[in-house]
């Protein structure tokens, strides 16, 4: 029998944990608090942002949310940023990724104050993650970690394989794949759009990571019977339904299934951890900064 893993579930129990370690902070007088900045037109980038601050009201968490036109010059979004550096009620600052193309994202990033980076995306936080000392563990990689070990899957002395090399998902969770610290200490692979034979690193790997942003482009044939199988992929595919179009992983879950020994669904797998692991970043914050 394959064994869903049920990320909502999952998701659940740490935002229940993280709400108790708000509430405490409150308590002590230090309300955590997280800004998140949206600079884009694009539905879904809205619609993430939205969820997000749903999150924080349901955590404890006080959120603060703020819109730029995607025509204002990268001056008004780093301005932004610098107010929210300085405003010492807000613990952390998010910029929803993407960012219009006239707007330097890597200057975005490397403007948020380290300490605030509930992302981990910052330089500084990205160079601690590498060496083994991470401060903020990005949200989706860190939520893979988290779903492995509540659904008991041991990655030690394991072959993984990471399908996509983005900075957001791919570099962060090979990293954290080899380090010896919990959920680590597997030998990893790192594929993308030019790797020769994907479905030969696929089949001898024991753990799938999907995250290269492609339609249903894993299927049952190109895995190893018994794998575990990590969708993180969420695409928009055109359907006749309500909304438009449907929400499909990277991975053919029909087909992986029959294979899996573990899968995550779309939706209902990775993406309720991500937010989670942003609101664990965000109480995290608010206690380094308040000493
Ligand atoms: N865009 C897609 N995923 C993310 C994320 O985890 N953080 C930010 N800031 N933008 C994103």
């Amino acid at each position: 029998m394959t064994t869903i893993i049920d990320g909502k579930e999952i998701a659940e129990r740490i935002r229940a944990d993280v709400s108790n370690c708000a509430n405490r902070l409150t308590d002590e007088g230090v309300t955590p608090g997280l800004a998140t900045v949206l600079m884009s037109d694009d539905g879904a980038s809205e619609t993430y942002v939205s969820m997000k601050q749903r999150a924080c009201e349901e955590t404890g968490i006080e959120g603060i949310h703020e819109e730029l036109d995607s025509d204002r010059p990268a001056e008004a979004l780093f301005d932004r940023i610098d107010d929210l550096n300085e405003d010492p009620t807000v613990h952390g600052i998010l910029v929803q990724m993407p960012v219009p193309n006239h707007v330097d994202s890597r200057a975005v990033l490397e403007r948020i104050d380290p300490m605030k980076d509930v992302d981990g995306f910052h330089p500084e936080n990205v160079g601690r993650l590498v060496a083994g000392n991470p401060r903020f563990k990005p949200c989706t990689p860190h939520g893979v970690q988290k779903l492995l070990a509540a659904a008991g899957v041991d990655t030690e002395g394991k072959d993984a394989v990471v399908v996509g090399r983005s900075d957001i998902v791919g570099k962060p969770m090979a990293n954290l794949l080899i380090q010896k610290a919990a959920g680590g200490n597997a030998t990893t692979t790192v594929c993308h759009s030019h790797t020769d034979d994907l479905t030969e690193k696929l089949r001898r790997s024991d753990i799938v990571v999907a995250a290269a942003g492609v339609p249903e482009m894993i299927t049952g044939d190109m895995i190893s019977e018994g794998s575990v199988v990590i969708d993180v992929g969420v695409n928009r595919i055109d359907a006749d339904s309500e909304k438009g179009y449907e929400l499909v992983g990277d991975v053919d879950f029909k087909s992986a299934k029959e294979r899996a020994s573990a899968i995550t669904p779309v939706p209902g797998g990775v993406g309720p951890m991500t937010i989670a692991m942003l609101m664990y970043n965000t109480v995290k914050a608010a206690s380094l900064q308040s000493g």
